[in-house]
């Protein structure tokens, strides 16, 4: 049970990631690359928030129950009150930035500005909780 807890933890880590890195390289994407393309843009915009959303979710739902099966409440470490901090930051830009997205109308045209921003922050806090994660379970 733990180990397959373990398994969708890190694979929803992984889509995440995939998902989060996918964010920077459309921001680092100029030049040649940057053709007028917005239908395509779109899509692969709406595939990495969707996949965003479903991964931190799963993290979530998949670290909890790793927690309380394995370690009860809480585990008392700085890393992991420190990954905890930034898992939560991880999944209130996601959550934020799909709110967004729904309650925008469709159509082209970039998203606000301090959207680039938060998919910064967003990786740079992912990278973070996996990094304190490891050292909070060496
Ligand atoms: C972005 C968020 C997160 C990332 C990047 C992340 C990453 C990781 C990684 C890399 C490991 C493996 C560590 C190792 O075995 O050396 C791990 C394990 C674990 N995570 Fe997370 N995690 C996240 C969120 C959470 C949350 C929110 C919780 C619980 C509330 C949680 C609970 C756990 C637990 C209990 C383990 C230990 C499993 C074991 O003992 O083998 N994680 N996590």
């Amino acid at each position: 049970m733990i180990e397959i807890l373990k398994i969708i933890h890190l694979l929803a880590l992984m889509f995440g990631a995939a998902a989060s890195f996918g964010n920077l390289y459309m921001l680092m994407a100029k030049g040649p690359a940057d053709l007028p393309s917005p239908g395509f843009t779109g899509q692969l915009r709406f595939m990495f928030r969707l996949s965003a959303l479903v991964a931190i979710l799963t993290i979530w739902a998949s670290g909890v129950l790793l927690l309380f099966i394995k370690y009860g409440w809480w585990i008392n470490s700085f890393s992991f009150d420190a990954k905890i901090v930034f898992a939560t930051i991880v999944l209130l830009i996601v959550l934020f930035l799909n709110l967004l997205a729904m309650r925008t109308p469709k159509g082209p045209g970039a998203p606000p500005s301090y959207v680039p921003v938060l998919h910064i922050i967003g990786a740079g806090s992912l990278v973070l909780a996996m990094a304190f994660a490891v050292v909070a379970f060496v």
